[in-house]
């Protein structure tokens, strides 16, 4: 009943322009609400899963916890919400030393896991058992200058692995740090459709410019998960040690025997709960961001359109929702991935080069980042600003940031201005 009411104090607003669907004012960061009104049943589930979210998992057997135990005996955080901050995302590095628990190594050997550590290196384990490492990291500086004269500088992050658990890694495993993502929207973004995402590889204003996208899945910095049910399967498993119908592993390998003791039974997490979860997600919305009604909204937009930026974080795309309606929503991404060149590439342990194709990232809640503390960006937050985050583009991406670069400093401050009200 609050959140219609909401909803439709927000339509009077105007807030939910033609082409911006999707947006709701935050009233209360801790109570995030849906995109749109939600039925009897739906609000039910949609509370529910804001409470599954927010659940701190216990350990198998534990007293009074029949339905939320069987957490690790690896895991990284034990809740969705203690990386996804009430869906906002998570924080990445902000300086030199120990990483952030949003922060998350994945591992990668050949086209799987890797054989010892699995699908991410887990850095919290139960009572008894030890975690498999600590993460943390070095930056170094790299500087620059723009045509204009005015100097840049970006941190160029190094991992360090160390208590490594059950031995060193493999010279080829590919490190691959993630910070968690928001997850406003996620379900449009997931309503896209595919012959959408295959017009936009094949725009030939695209390809002009030297950008070729390939679909994957939609999430994940990588695009790594077809679905949200996917990740979210992923996420109990990988980052919490909890088994799901979906998905009925933890995230212990062969290697590690002692891994498979205090397991809950299977599936951990029961049926109604995961799917609770899954329809919070499904119909979360993207928190409006405070946009003065000024002069510089259309300038930044075609700064924005004019230096290519919009051919990969394309800023609209229709979507049907479930009572039958076409809405337009400004995502800002064609949900493909791309070449972004070395530079942003993960490495393996001997520090070689591998993956550097990512999903074009959702531009629409990067005005909000600022409000949860230290603003980080890009997928391991090596970026401390949206400036930063522009001058790594590079690969697919190398025109548009030239052109960025090649802009005067007031255009610049314009077009970044305008960002940081998406
Ligand atoms: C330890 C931190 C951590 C925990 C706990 C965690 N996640 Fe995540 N989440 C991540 C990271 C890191 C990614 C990015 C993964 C990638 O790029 O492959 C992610 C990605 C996602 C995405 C994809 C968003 C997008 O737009 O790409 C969804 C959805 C998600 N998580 C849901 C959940 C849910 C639901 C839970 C709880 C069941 C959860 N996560 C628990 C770290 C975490
Ligand atoms: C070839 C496609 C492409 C083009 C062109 C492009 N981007 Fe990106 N952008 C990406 C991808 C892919 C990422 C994610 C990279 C990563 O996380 O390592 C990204 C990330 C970003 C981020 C960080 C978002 C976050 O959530 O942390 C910002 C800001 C951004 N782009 C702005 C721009 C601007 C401004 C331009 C134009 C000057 C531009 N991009 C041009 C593909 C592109």
């Amino acid at each position: 009943m609050t959140r219609a009411l909401a909803f439709f104090a927000a339509l009077a607003c105007g807030r939910a322009a033609a082409a911006d669907f999707g947006r709701q004012p935050l009233a209360d960061p801790r109570d995030p609400p849906a995109y749109a009104p939600l039925s009897g049943g739906e609000g039910a589930s949609y509370e529910l899963g804001q409470r599954v979210l927010n659940t701190q998992w216990v350990v198998a057997g534990a007293p009074r916890a029949a339905r939320i135990d069987g957490l690790g005996p690896l895991f990284n955080i034990g809740s969705c919400d203690g990386c996804h901050n009430d869906g906002a995302r998570g924080r990445g590095p902000e300086g030199d030393g120990p990483v952030p628990g949003s922060l998350v190594l994945q591992l990668q050997r050949g086209a799987g896991p890797d054989p010892v550590y699995g699908h991410t290196l887990n850095v919290a384990a139960i009572d008894g058992l030890e975690a498999e490492a600590a993460v943390s990291v070095h930056y170094r500086a790299r500087h620059g200058r723009y045509p204009d004269g005015e100097r840049w500088t970006l941190r160029v992050p190094a991992y360090r692995v160390e208590a490594l658990r059950d031995g060193a890694l493999a010279a080829d495993t590919v490190l691959q740090p993630r910070v968690a993502p928001a997850l406003y929207g996620a379900g449009l973004l997931e309503r896209i459709s595919d012959a959408q995402r295959r017009r936009w590889a094949a725009d030939p204003a695209a390809r002009r410019d030297g950008i070729r996208g390939e679909r994957a899945g939609r999430f994940g910095w990588q695009g790594a998960s077809v679905s949200i049910a996917e990740q979210t399967a992923r996420a109990f498993s990988r980052e919490m040690g909890l088994m799901t119908r979906l998905l009925p592993a933890d995230d212990c390998t062969p290697a590690q025997t002692r891994c498979r003791l205090a397991d809950g039974g299977v599936p951990e997490v029961d049926d109604a709960l995961f799917a609770a979860v899954l329809a919070f997600q499904q119909k979360l919305a993207v928190p409006a961001v405070q946009r003065r009604p000024e002069s510089g909204e259309r300038a930044g937009a075609t700064l924005f359109a004019a230096a290519g930026c919009a051919l990969c974080h394309r800023p609209r795309a229709s979507v049907r929702l479930d009572d039958g309606r076409t809405v337009t929503i400004a995502a800002y991404s064609d949900l493909l991935l791309h070449d972004l060149g070395p530079g942003l590439a993960d490495r393996d342990a001997a520090g070689r080069p591998h993956t550097r194709r990512w999903r074009t990232a959702p531009l629409w809640a990067v005005g909000l980042v600022p409000r949860t503390g230290v603003p980080t960006y890009l997928h391991d937050g090596r970026a401390l600003s949206l400036e930063q985050a522009v001058l790594w583009h590079d690969g697919e991406a190398a025109r548009a940031r030239l052109r960025f670069e090649a802009l005067d400093a007031g255009r610049r401050g314009q077009l970044l201005a305008w960002l940081a009200r998406r």
